[in-house]
């Protein structure tokens, strides 16, 4: 009774507290890391075990995970509205430039919420799901683990001008890509951690092409090669591997563009002569570095925003609001 009185009176104390934050600073982010604990007890070991499947089955799958989690979290914070089908009377994010043709996964995320939604309906968020299933993949790709909050609820909206004005172009210079994770809150330091992404996964010819013929920071033989699979028109999808080892999640990404084999402009960017240099020559020489920063840097970035308490939903159905 006495300890019932006391945690209600708790609660009730943190709800006064989180006002008095949502005043003054307009958040108040309440993720947890016990938050279905009693609603959905099994949720981690059924999301971990269908993303370890579906990496199993294909290795850029972990990529593809991790990289819609980025896509959904600089949009107005992580609440899934990347997940969000267009339909006659509404336009999301999937059409965007940056993710027209290029972002994946939303079977597997499919996947996952319907083995869900048959043990606890209604209570694990999409956004929720996605957090997991980057860390999942990571992990399934030998990357380094972090500890995931959760409580994000659902967005019922989307927007497909700030999916193009928030997302960085492969086009940006070393600048542009300060600036976009700044506008984040990201430090130049966490945006080349977060870059590390691309030890992992693949990009079309259409979005290198301008480097491997254009750029004279690239290395002559990496060049070649990407020539041949990337012709100078045509050829729009045919597929290249970001780093030299983009099945696994390691620092070999960075020892690349000391080598000056990124694959995009952007990369590149990284190392080339500026401010960034030094802490991509630092990353890769010590794996443990870029292991410890990147897992910070995803917690950062996991908690981004989120729509919290009563505000949004938990969509029932990731692709459309309820
Ligand atoms: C620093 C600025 C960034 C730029 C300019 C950028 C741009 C891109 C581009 C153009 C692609 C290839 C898309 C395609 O060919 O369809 C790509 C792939 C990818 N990006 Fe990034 N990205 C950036 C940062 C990030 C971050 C922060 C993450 C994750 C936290 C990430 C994760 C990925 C992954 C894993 C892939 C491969 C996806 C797959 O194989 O399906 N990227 N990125
Ligand atoms: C949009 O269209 C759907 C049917 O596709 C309809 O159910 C919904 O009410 C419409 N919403 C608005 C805001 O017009
Ligand atoms: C080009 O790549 C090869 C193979 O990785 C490497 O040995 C060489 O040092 C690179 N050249 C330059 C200029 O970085």
């Amino acid at each position: 009774m006495a300890l019932s009185a006391f945690s209600s009176s708790f609660k009730l104390f943190t709800y006064a507290l989180c006002l008095l934050v949502l005043f003054t600073t307009s958040s108040c982010q309440q993720l947890s890391a016990n938050f279905y604990a009693k609603t959905c007890p099994n949720f981690h070991s059924i999301i971990k075990k269908t993303v370890t499947e579906a990496v199993s089955k294909e290795t850029r799958m972990g990529a593809s995970l991790l990289r819609l989690h980025f896509h959904d979290c600089f949009v107005n914070g992580c609440d899934a509205s990347v997940l969000l089908d267009d339909t006659a009377n509404f336009t999301g994010e999937k059409t965007a430039g940056p993710n027209q043709n290029s972002i994946r996964g939303f079977n597997v995320i499919d996947t996952i919420k319907t083995k869900l939604e048959r043990q606890c309906p209604g209570v694990v968020s999409c956004a929720d799901i996605l957090s997991v299933a980057a860390r999942d993949s990571v992990v399934a790709l030998g990357g380094p683990s972090w500890k995931v909050l959760f409580g994000r609820r659902d967005s019922t909206s989307a927007s497909f001008s700030a999916a193009n004005s928030n997302l960085p172009s492969p086009a940006s210079s070393l600048r542009d890509l300060i600036s976009s994770f700044s506008n984040q809150g990201f430090n130049a330091k966490e945006m080349i951690a977060l870059s590390g992404s691309h030890t992992i996964g693949q990009a079309r010819c259409t979005v290198f092409r301008n480097r491997v013929y254009n750029d004279n920071n690239i290395n002559s033989s990496f060049a070649r090669s990407l020539r041949a699979k990337c012709p100078s028109s045509g050829g729009d999808n045919n597929l290249s591997p970001l780093d030299s080892s983009a099945k696994s999640f390691d620092n070999r990404y960075f020892k690349d563009l000391i080598s000056q084999r990124g694959l995009l402009h952007s990369d590149q960017e990284l190392f080339n002569g500026g401010s960034a240099d030094a802490q991509v020559r630092t990353y890769s020489s010590n794996a443990k570095a870029f292991s410890s920063d990147f897992a910070s840097a995803m917690v950062k970035m996991s908690n981004l925003r989120p729509l919290t308490g009563s505000r949004g939903q938990v969509r029932i159905n990731c692709r459309r609001t309820n």
